[in-house]
């Protein structure tokens, strides 16, 4: 174990062993082959959005991934046909029902949500079947393509649920008779069965539900899966709908989008930050692990993963707002001599998005005494900028301008210009002293 990142490896290892010896909960039997799994085990994995992979206890261990497999399949679905094709069949409410209950809209039987079951049977049901690429086909390659490597199926599990499965075809069966149901629904089912069966690994599921944290790209493999906003939105009804009837409880207090399957896999997403999957069979009477439960529970606690806490607001985007004349110790160049106009200089750095950008607006307007004379940008320690924070700044620095004060950016790597764009539309040096050469310059010349 490496010595540093052994840390978090102790913070799973912790939470197994605080847990392992919890022997509440029951085995799921309505599928008899999942009454067979070891009570005793129990794993942990996390993967972060750089790919490092941590784990603890029987991460390795496979088992049927079941409703876990809904997310993914919802957003296979968001990416072949768009959200609202979609929504037009199942909807986006949280049910406030168990996962088998009969949760179909009064007025036109659509399904609550694509995380309970009647959702997930139309969601499977909206996927292309052709030739070519056959329904389970694609459904088998996308998950897979979320894990990383590839995945099969359990075959013993799949017929033990296609054998007991009555209830989801009595609901599939239901849903075409109050509503529309886009192919047959003992197909539909089938297909739904088998994605069920599907066999995974903790590790796995730390794998997928760090894509969906990862905007869509798999950060073990580099492989885009799904587009940015599908991966935004699968996370946002696993939020409101992943676990349930006990989701509104699961997001109070552990504030982490989730999902729950039978055969005891649970995952759960820290958007932009980490894939989070426990497995553990004994469940709940609600159908999850309980030991999943409480270790996911935990860690959330005691890491601060709630995604109510504002990270963000500890961050700080702006280190410098002075006057050149006020930095200290610089190259004689950069310092004001009297009467030559002073220059402002507002430095940012880390990743600009949105918040960042309007603190950094916020500085620029702060920057110079009265708020006139030259004001230069830094940006030399900034690692990224992202679309609305670009068009922010380009949006701000053109203001000044307009109220006649003199700009200029110091950005070396050129992070402010739009894709593509020549250098020179912005005026932009190569250093901050640079750029307050330039402003002082102009202002005198
Ligand atoms: O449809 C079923 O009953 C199972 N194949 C999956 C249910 C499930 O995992 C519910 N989640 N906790």
């Amino acid at each position: 174990m490496s010595p540093a990142t052994g840390a978090v490896t102790d913070a799973l290892r912790e939470l197994h062993s605080r847990y392992a010896g919890d022997g509440q909960g029951e085995l799921a039997d309505y599928i008899p082959q999942l009454a067979l799994a070891d009570p005793g085990a129990f794993g942990l994995a996390l993967i972060s959005m750089d790919g490092h992979l941590y784990s603890a206890g029987d991460a390795g261990v496979p088992f049927t991934v079941q409703s876990v497999s809904k997310p993914f399949v919802y957003a296979l679905a968001l990416s072949l046909l768009g959200l609202d094709e979609v929504s037009r069949w199942v909807n986006a409410e949280p049910s406030g029902e168990a996962f088998n209950a009969i949760s179909l809209e009064r007025s036109t039987g659509r399904p609550a949500n694509a995380m309970v079951n009647a959702g997930a049977i139309v969601t499977t049901a909206l996927i292309p079947d052709t030739p070519v690429a056959p329904r389970f086909g694609r459904i088998l390659d996308c998950l897979s393509r979320f894990a990383g490597r590839r995945l099969d199926v359990d075959e013993e599990v799949y017929a033990s649920e296609a054998a007991t499965g009555d209830r989801n075809r009595a609901l599939a069966y239901l849903i075409r008779s109050t509503g529309p149901l886009p192919v047959d629904p003992v197909a539909a089912v089938e297909t739904y069965f088998r994605q069920c069966s599907v066999r995974v690994t903790a590790l796995d599921l730390a794998a997928m539900a760090a894509t969906l944290a990862h905007g869509g790209v798999n950060p073990l493999t580099g492989d885009r899966v799904v587009a940015e906003p599908v991966a935004a939105q699968v996370l946002a009804v696993m939020a409101t709908c992943g676990m349930y009837d006990g989701s509104g409880d699961w997001l109070l207090r552990v504030g982490l989008p989730a999902k729950s399957g039978v055969s005891g896999g649970l995952i759960a997403a820290g958007p932009a930050r980490f894939g989070l999957a426990a497995y553990s069979p004994l469940l709940d009477p609600g159908g999850t692990s309980v030991r999943g439960r409480l270790a996911i529970g935990r860690l959330s606690e005691r890491l601060g993963l709630h995604l109510m806490h504002n990270p963000a607001l500890a961050a700080s985007t702006v280190t410098l707002v002075t006057t050149a004349d006020d930095l200290p110790a610089g190259p004689q160049a950069e310092r004001g001599q009297p009467g030559r106009g002073r220059v402002a200089v507002a430095a940012a750095q880390g990743a600009l998005d949105f918040t960042a950008a309007e603190r950094v607006l916020y500085a620029l307007d702060e920057a110079g005494t009265g708020r006139t004379g030259a004001v230069v940008l830094d940006l030399v320690r900034v690692t990224d900028i992202d679309t609305v924070a670009r068009a922010m700044l380009r949006g701000g620095l053109a203001r000044l301008a307009a109220d006649g004060r003199h700009t200029a950016v110091a950005d070396p790597d050129g992070r402010l210009r739009e894709p593509g764009e020549e250098a020179g539309s912005i005026r932009s040096f190569a250093s901050r002293e640079e750029a307050v050469a330039a402003c002082r310059a102009t202002a005198s010349g």
